[in-house]
């Protein structure tokens, strides 16, 4: 099948051994983030931000940057990935400061071009703000993706810890993207409950929702969201990998499907949980019984639901 990924941060995409590399190359001292395996290693949720942070801390230059998107490029194509939608954050890539961003950018997608020939998988950027680095910043995250909407950067997101502050701190940053034509999702209904949905609902107007799944706690949530043909990029192994199911027969992916809701599937930061496009469909294909029409159905929504323009999900589809 020719999956269609909508939800997959790019540092989070960064293979350990790169991290590593790139670590030592620059005398970088990151801690402890590894086990013994050699596999990222984190306790929880929040252990896990620190370690992302870590992790990308060695990201220092746009070099780096167009390395890691031709690894993610070429990681991707082996799970059959045809499309994916990238979370890039400008406070990694160049603290938020516009002329580098600028570099940054054109480093990944003069890589994603090039890769993306190579590899057959066409690359899009949602640019994305970090919430637990606080409105300030998210204002300055969305110039940064204000001056770049247009083909490549298609979307405006928020990212990063969902317990911290309160959607309408964020209200300025999205009416600016979606001013500059960008398309809008947010992360909620991961860490937070049904209430932080409908807060980022009404106060951030997204189409998408990046989780979404503790919606399943509220199930007239459920059904506003079936109607109002809300996406919710589902990340099963990334809820499970960080304990919030204990594994994929608690997941509610299946429920929320069968309620209506448009449900579409996507890896997140797969080295981080030992997952990759693939694995979460074949993972799929059992929670559904083996029933193929709803994989392609799964599917099928997030090529509806990505960002890109019509020319570009003709020739993807
Ligand atoms: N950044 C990277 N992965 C994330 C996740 N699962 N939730 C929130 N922010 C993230
Ligand atoms: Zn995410």
């Amino acid at each position: 099948m020719k999956k269609i990924e909508l939800h997959l941060h790019l540092e989070g995409a960064a293979p350990p051994a790169f991290i590593r590399s790139l670590a030592k190359e620059k005398h970088i001292d990151i801690g402890k983030i590894f086990d013994e395996a050699g596999n990222y290693a984190f306790d929880d949720f929040w252990h896990f931000l620190k370690v992302y942070e870590a992790a990308t801390s060695v990201l220092t230059r746009p070099e780096d940057y167009a390395r890691l998107t031709r690894a993610v490029l070429e990681q991707s194509a082996e799970s059959g990935v045809v499309y994916s939608e990238c979370f890039l954050s400008p406070d990694f890539c160049g603290g938020r400061d516009l002329g580098a961003w600028r570099e940054y950018l054109h480093a990944i997608r003069e890589t994603a071009d090039d890769a993306g020939r190579d590899t057959g998988v066409t690359l899009r950027g949602i640019v994305t703000c970090i919430r637990h680095f606080g409105p300030a910043k998210a204002r300055e995250t969305a110039r940064c993706a204000a001056e770049a909407a247009g083909e490549f950067i298609t979307g405006f997101g928020i990212a990063g810890d969902e317990t911290a502050g309160k959607p309408a701190d964020f209200a300025w940053s999205f009416d600016m993207a979606r001013e500059a034509g960008l398309r809008l999702t947010a992360h909620a209904g991961e860490w937070g409950g049904p209430q932080s949905i409908r807060d980022c609902l009404r106060d951030l107007r997204v189409e998408r929702l990046g989780h979404g799944v503790r919606a399943i706690e509220d199930l007239a949530l459920v059904d506003e969201l079936a109607e109002a043909g809300t996406v919710l990029e589902v990340c099963p192994g990334s809820n499970i990998a960080l304990g919030l199911y204990p594994d994929w027969r608690a997941h509610p992916v299946r429920a929320l499907y069968e309620r209506g809701v448009t449900v579409t599937v996507s890896t997140d930061d797969p080295p981080f949980f030992h997952t990759t496009m693939q694995n979460e469909f074949d993972r799929l294909h059992a929670v559904f019984d083996g029933d193929d029409a709803v994989l392609d159905r799964i599917n099928r929504n997030a090529l509806d639901a990505a960002f890109c323009d019509a020319d570009t999900k003709a020739r993807i589809a």
